[in-house]
């Protein structure tokens, strides 16, 4: 059995090659990579690490061939069009390759009325697979955790949590417990031979007063919750590069669309995924 990761190199293509080495030998994890020289502490560990682009099929082609199960994590292109074609032109090379089975890593903001500048690729996802005669699964992530932890300085700089999405709350799953399900979803036929779609949350959402209040208990620092509005977010973290999308991700966020909660996580792996408070405790240090 061969399971070939793309995006292996990045944040969530690490856990994903983590988790899925508790449940596969090494021998069976392929690791089609865009730099494998970001990969060399993998191939150092005996993993197989081969070439592969999005926007080189040839290269997609000779990476995926002999794979079982393929899993397919995007880039983190804020362009519609672009995550579309780098996703076109992996299907055309999963059909050259004779690739048949495809773990399909998405996220939540696929609402057609979703503002998130991205949701455009999330909602086109679903039905293009559809069509493709690959078995397969989608397996949406909602905000990762993990982002909050590096923030926390921040916000107790600012006394505050500013996310403008007013009284709704949001939901949110680890990388470590998404690349958990990823890899149990790529090892178990019966979890991806039929279309299903999956939506990784933790037991519960958070509104900005909850998840303020466990930031305060974390970190021993008052944290309160005042939003500022989607311009200022906007402005504020425009010079990181990313302000205008993450406040189109919020605007979503305020109009309730990024608050749904599922057992997706335990019915897939068996147990619950970490909860906000248990996470942050493990993670942050002062
Ligand atoms: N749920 C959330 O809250 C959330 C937040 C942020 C992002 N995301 C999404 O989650 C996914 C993974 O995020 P991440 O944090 O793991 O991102 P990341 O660390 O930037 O990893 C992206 C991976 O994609 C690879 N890649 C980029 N362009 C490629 C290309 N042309 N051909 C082949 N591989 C290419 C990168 O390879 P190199 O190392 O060679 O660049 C890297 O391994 C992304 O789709 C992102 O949009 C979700």
């Amino acid at each position: 059995m061969k399971y070939t990761i793309t995006g292996a190199t990045g944040h969530l293509g690490r856990e994903v090659v983590k988790a899925l080495s508790q449940l596969t030998e090494i021998k069976n994890i392929r690791l089609a990579v865009r730099t494998p020289q970001k990969a060399a502490d993998f191939a150092g560990a005996g993993y197989e690490v081969v070439h592969s682009d999005y926007y080189d099929i040839p290269s997609m082609v000779e990476a995926f061939t002999g794979t079982d199960v393929l899993i397919y994590i995007p880039s983190i292109t804020y362009k519609v069009g672009k995550r579309i074609e780098e996703f076109e032109n992996s299907l055309a090379a999963m059909k050259a390759a004779g690739v048949k089975d495809l773990v399909d890593v998405s996220f939540m903001a696929e609402q057609a009325n979703n503002p998130f500048q991205m949701s455009g690729y999330y909602a086109y996802l679903p039905a293009r697979l559809a069509s493709s005669h690959l078995r397969y699964a989608v397996v949406k992530n909602s905000l990762y955790a993990d982002p909050l932890v590096p923030y926390l300085s921040e916000l107790i700089a600012r006394g505050n949590v500013i996310y403008p999405v007013g009284d709704q709350a949001m939901s949110f799953i680890s990388r470590k417990d998404s690349g958990e399900a990823i890899a149990n979803v790529a090892v178990r036929p019966y979890l991806r031979n039929k279309g299903q779609s999956y939506l990784l949350t933790q037991e519960q959402n958070y509104n900005m007063i909850e998840l303020s209040q466990i930031m305060s208990q974390v970190t021993g620092e008052k944290i309160g919750y005042q939003p500022v509005s989607l311009e200022e977010f906007a402005d504020i973290y425009r010079a990181e590069g990313d302000g205008d999308e993450l406040a189109s991700m919020y605007k979503a966020a305020a109009m309730g669309l990024m608050d749904e909660v599922t057992s997706d996580f335990r019915h897939i792996t068996g147990h619950a995924p970490q909860n906000m408070a248990d996470y942050l405790k493990e993670n942050y240090q002062a």
